[in-house]
């Protein structure tokens, strides 16, 4: 075969790094493979697939992204099944977003066939990393950063698309409390918050950790306006259980559009689960917390895949949650979970073999 800009070089590590890594005690997001993939945006097209082995890059301190933001990322996971097949979970769904994504940062979209191409093989050459123990997955982090070393704040003619691997566990290791937003905002009509930019994370950290110095995880952000309805947690969407119904805030140009959140809503829907996809006001989960009927609240994302809330706070308030017997946190993880590694029949076509 011809090589040519689009076919995809394959460059071989000399050594494994698997051996020196504890798969029983990772930290997430801190262990990557042995291999990346990379594919660059030249002269308006992408050229040069390449799988080489995963280390620094070199770029020009003038790129555009270190200096206007112009980067978008995406959070995937694949599972490997008791016969050690892998799977993706809903793969399209990110390469929808990621492209959505871009399109919102002036960037360009990145074609289906490169993506599927480049992440099977990439997973193929890292199979050994993927581990089918309990709660073991491989987390996918694709990226695109703006590479053009140029100064002018306007969209850069260059890119780069890149994919690594992270070996997880859980996302969160500890108790998840949650503080409700009064002064800082994540996102506004028009903005960005729809869009996995990065910049929307750098944003969140300063509030954050002053919320972690309270003794407070996560924040859960509300509407800029007027911070009376409660939207998503950054790094994660957020449901409700109040009674037997479950809540979440509809997806607007704020929200990210989650594809564990959506799937939920899915599963709800197939256990005959009352779903209220609706603005949710501070005001009636904190009288829901008074009253007795907040049952649950829990977030959902691919990272943190079903992580319960145990309390939150808001002005004086604070409200610890008993956790549930039954709890829709757990139904949903485990039949969410049980699809992903090949347990469960895949009735919805989200099982992607690779
Ligand atoms: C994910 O769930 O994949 C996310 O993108 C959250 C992340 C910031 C860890």
């Amino acid at each position: 075969m011809t090589k040519t800009k689009h076919t995809l070089t394959v460059k071989k590590v000399e050594n494994s790094k698997i051996n020196s890594v504890d798969f029983n005690n990772l930290t997430f997001g801190k262990t990557f493979t042995d291999y990346m993939y990379s594919c660059d945006f030249v002269d308006g097209e992408w050229t040069n697939p390449t799988i080489e082995p995963y280390g620094p890059l070199q770029i020009d301190p003038s790129a555009r992204v270190f200096h206007y933001g112009q980067a978008v990322f995406e959070g995937m996971k694949a599972f490997k099944d008791a016969s050690n097949d892998v799977w993706l979970f809903r793969p399209l769904d990110n390469l929808e977003r990621i492209n959505k994504s871009s399109a919102r940062l002036a960037m360009p979209k990145f074609p289906k066939d490169l993506f599927l191409e480049g992440l099977t093989t990439l997973l193929n050459l890292d199979k050994d990393w993927i581990k089918n123990t309990p709660g073991s997955s491989m987390y996918i982090r694709p990226f695109v950063i703006a590479t053009e070393p140029a100064i002018s704040a306007s969209p850069a003619s260059e890119y780069k698309f890149m994919i690594i691997l992270s070996p997880a566990q859980s996302y969160y290791a500890g108790e998840v409390r949650v503080l409700f937003a009064e002064e800082y905002s994540r996102a506004a009509n028009g903005g960005v918050g729809f869009a996995k930019a990065a910049g929307n994370y750098a944003a969140q950290f300063y509030p954050t950790s002053l919320a972690h110095k309270e003794g407070y995880q996560q924040i859960i952000w509300t509407d800029a306006n007027s911070h009376e309805y409660l939207e998503e947690a950054g790094t994660m969407n957020i449901f409700f259980r109040v009674n037997d119904s479950l809540l979440t805030a509809p997806i607007s140009d704020r929200i990210l559009d989650g594809i564990t959140r959506k799937s939920i809503i899915q599963l709800a829907k197939d256990n005959n689960i009352n779903v209220e996809e609706r603005p949710i006001t501070v005001k009636e989960i904190k009288e829901a917390a008074t009253n007795g009927t907040l049952k649950e609240i829990f977030g959902a994302g691919t990272a943190a895949v079903i992580t319960p809330i145990l309390g939150f706070k808001h002005r004086d308030m604070k409200h610890e949650i008993i956790p549930a017997s039954e709890s829709y946190a757990s139904l949903f993880k485990e039949k969410l979970t049980a699809i992903q590694y090949n347990v469960a029949e895949d009735t919805h076509g989200w099982r992607y073999k690779i």
